[in-house]
């Protein structure tokens, strides 16, 4: 037989196979049991002969895994093409989450205040009593200092349990005037309900520059009031008493319900409280070293809870944190 004439056809026909299965045929056809290089090497007689045809062979057997290997590459690269994902596709059929109740409304009032041209400020959920109690005028001895109202960490560490302490750390920190509010989470011990829950979230705003007033509190306030809850709502301020506002107000809007004509769900007196506010206490402005004599100052704090109850008028706030979606789909 003409071992080289053999060599050049099987290198050939290798080359020419173009898919898996046709190296697999070129296989058998030159290597395999009864291809014509076996029978030779079988017939083999001298040493010579031999070492030719085996030499043969290897280069064969190299030449078709060569092959074998380039299609099987190409294949791959084939596939990998052909079952590429387009990440850029429409998703079809998904529905899309949305913020939560209570982060749609904080953005909200922040936007507003951010138009008014106030500073948004970030507070600490952790807190000292300095700033929790000390620095807003909390007496000793105040049932907010006590353990089975407040959540503390240590004697001197609480979950703060409004976000009046970030007024106190914000005029610590810059001269006036200031403008900010400062939005967030707040902490108190008590069994949930309706309308009460260990963890809430609260609006504060303080305002200190020469000349501000109470008209300059209601104002705003009334302002905040329409922009949340509609032209239509009025708004009424009652006397009260915070350990760090003198004179302190308690805010009221007109009942969505029944419109000030007294219902169940204002108690019939046609109002619902929003929050507390009042003038900054002098002695807020002498524990942070501003001059009381030339600075005024008003500050209001208000549940974010209880604005996304009173908007959108259901009357558990335990909803907002239940995540039956029949419940947040609505907003
Ligand atoms: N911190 C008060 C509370 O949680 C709310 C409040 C009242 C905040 C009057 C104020 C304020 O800034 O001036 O009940």
């Amino acid at each position: 037989m003409d071992a080289e004439a053999l060599e050049r056809e099987g290198l050939a026909a290798a080359a020419a196979a173009i898919s898996a299965d046709a190296v697999e045929a070129v296989r058998i056809e030159f290597l395999g049991r009864k291809s014509a290089i076996k029978q030779a090497l079988r017939d083999v007689r001298d040493r010579e002969t031999g070492m030719t045809l085996n030499a043969v062979r290897e280069r064969l057997e190299t030449a078709i895994d060569e092959r074998e290997s380039v299609l099987a590459r190409a294949e791959l690269d084939a596939r990998l093409t052909q079952e590429r994902v387009d990440v850029t596709l429409p998703v079809g059929g998904q529905t899309r989450g949305s913020l939560h109740l209570i982060t749609q409304i904080r953005r909200e009032v922040e936007d507003i205040f951010l138009g008014l041209g106030y500073r948004v400020v970030d507070g600490r959920e952790v807190e000292t009593t300095r700033y929790n109690f000390d620095g807003l005028n909390f007496p000793a001895g105040h049932p907010a200092r006590s353990p089975l109202a407040t959540l503390f960490i240590d004697e001197e560490t609480v979950l703060r349990t409004e976000t009046s302490p970030s007024q106190i750390r914000t005029m610590e920190m810059q001269q006036p005037p200031v403008y900010m509010v400062s939005l967030g989470r707040t902490y108190r011990r008590d069994t949930p309900d309706a309308t009460h829950s260990p963890i809430f979230h609260q609006v504060e705003g303080l305002v200190v520059d020469e000349g501000i007033t109470l008209a300059d509190l209601t104002g705003t306030l009334d302002l905040l009031f329409k922009k949340l809850f509609g032209e239509q709502r009025r708004s009424e301020f009652r006397t009260h008493y915070f350990p760090f506002t003198e004179p302190s107000i308690e805010a009221y809007v007109s009942c969505h319900i029944c419109d000030g004509d007294g219902c169940p769900v204002c108690r019939h007196s046609g109002w619902i409280e929003v929050g507390g506010a009042g003038m900054v206490d002098p002695r807020l402005f002498e524990f942070v070293g501003y001059d009381p004599e030339r600075y005024s100052g008003f500050a209001f704090g208000w549940g974010l809870e209880r604005i996304a109850m009173l908007r959108h008028e259901f009357p558990d706030l335990r909803e907002l944190w239940r995540n039956d979606l029949r419940f947040s789909r609505q907003f």
